[in-house]
C-alpha cells in the first residue's frame, strides 16, 4: 500500500519529454479537489512552459538548473485577489487585506500543491519544491506580473525523471508523533532520533566539506544562517506590504 509515495524522491533531472496540456490541466484541475478554506481556491497557479520566461524566472530562483530544464515550472500563488474582486462586485466589502487571509491562502495554496506532486508523482512524473519562491518573492512578482493580494508561495518544476536519485531518509515515526500531548525531547531522545542521520556517510561527508564539527552546524552556519533568515524576513514582510497582504 502507498507504494508511490513511499518510494518517491525529489527528481531534480528530466528528460527533454513534454508534458502533454490535457494531462497537465488534468492534474491541476485534479488537485483543485484539496481541500479549501470555506470552499473559496485561495491560490493561482502560473504555469511557465516558454524558454524565454524559464530564464527570466531563473535568478530569483539563484540559476537553479530545474527551472530552465524542466518542461513545466509551475508557480503557486496565494491568491486573495479573485474572491475579494468578486466580493466588490457583489456589494460585500473584503476584509482580507491582514496576515490571518495570508497564512489562509498560504495554507490553501499549499494544500493544492502538494497534492497536485502526489498526483503527479503518481501518474509518472518527478518533481521538486523550490523554496527559493519566497528567497526572492519580488523577482517573480515582477516577472510573473502578479497583483495585489496575490504573493508567490511555492514553486515546483515537473516533468518526466531522468536520474532516480537514492532516497533521503526520515526520522523514526515517534520522533515526530506524539500520543495525546506533547512528549518533549530529553538530550537522550535526540541523541536516538538523530543518531541515524548522523551515522550516514554522506552527512559525514558534508561535515567535512564544510569544515564543521557536527551536522546541525551545517545548517546553522552554512545552510539556513541566523543572518540569512532574519534578512529574509525583513524582505518578506516589505514584499507582503507591497502586495498589499498587511498595512
Ligand atoms: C518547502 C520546500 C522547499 C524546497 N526547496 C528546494 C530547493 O530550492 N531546491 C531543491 O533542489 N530542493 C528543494 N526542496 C526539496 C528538498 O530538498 C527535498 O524534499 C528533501 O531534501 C527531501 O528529499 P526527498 O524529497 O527526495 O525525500 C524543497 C522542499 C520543500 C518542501
Amino acid at each position: 500500500m502507498f507504494d508511490t509515495v513511499k518510494n518517491r524522491r525529489t527528481i531534480r533531472k528530466y528528460l527533454l519529454k513534454d508534458i502533454a496540456p490535457e494531462m497537465l490541466n488534468d492534474l491541476l484541475e485534479t488537485s483543485f479537489r484539496a481541500s479549501t478554506m470555506g470552499g473559496m481556491q485561495l491560490y493561482s497557479v502560473i504555469v511557465t512552459r516558454n524558454a524565454e520566461m524559464k530564464e527570466k524566472l531563473s535568478p530569483a530562483h539563484f540559476n537553479q538548473p530545474m527551472v530552465k530544464n524542466a518542461p513545466v515550472v509551475l508557480t503557486f500563488c496565494a491568491d486573495f485577489r479573485r474572491f475579494s474582486k468578486w466580493c466588490e462586485q457583489r456589494n460585500a466589502v473584503p476584509g482580507y487585506n491582514n496576515l490571518m487571509s495570508f497564512m489562509n491562502a498560504s495554507m490553501d495554496t499549499l494544500l493544492a500543491a502538494q497534492t497536485f506532486c502526489t498526483l503527479a508523482e503518481e501518474a509518472g512524473l518527478g518533481i521538486c519544491y523550490l523554496g527559493t519562491t519566497t528567497y526572492n518573492p519580488q523577482m517573480i512578482i515582477d516577472t510573473l506580473q502578479l497583483p495585489e493580494l496575490v504573493f508567490p508561495i511555492t514553486t515546483i518544476t515537473v516533468g518526466y525523471p531522468d536520474d532516480i536519485p537514492s532516497q533521503v531518509d526520515r526520522l523514526p515515526l515517534d520522533a515526530v508523533v506524539h500520543q495525546e500531548v506533547f512528549h518533549d525531547y530529553t538530550s537522550e531522545d535526540i541523541d536516538r532520533i538523530y543518531s541515524y542521520k548522523e551515522s550516514l556517510p554522506e552527512n559525514k561527508q558534508f561535515i567535512e566539506e564544510n569544515k564543521k564539527e557536527t551536522l546541525p552546524q551545517v545548517f546553522t552556519d552554512v545552510r539556513y544562517t541566523k543572518k540569512d533568515n532574519e534578512f529574509m524576513s525583513e524582505n518578506l514582510l516589505k514584499v507582503l506590504r507591497k502586495q498589499g497582504f498587511i498595512e
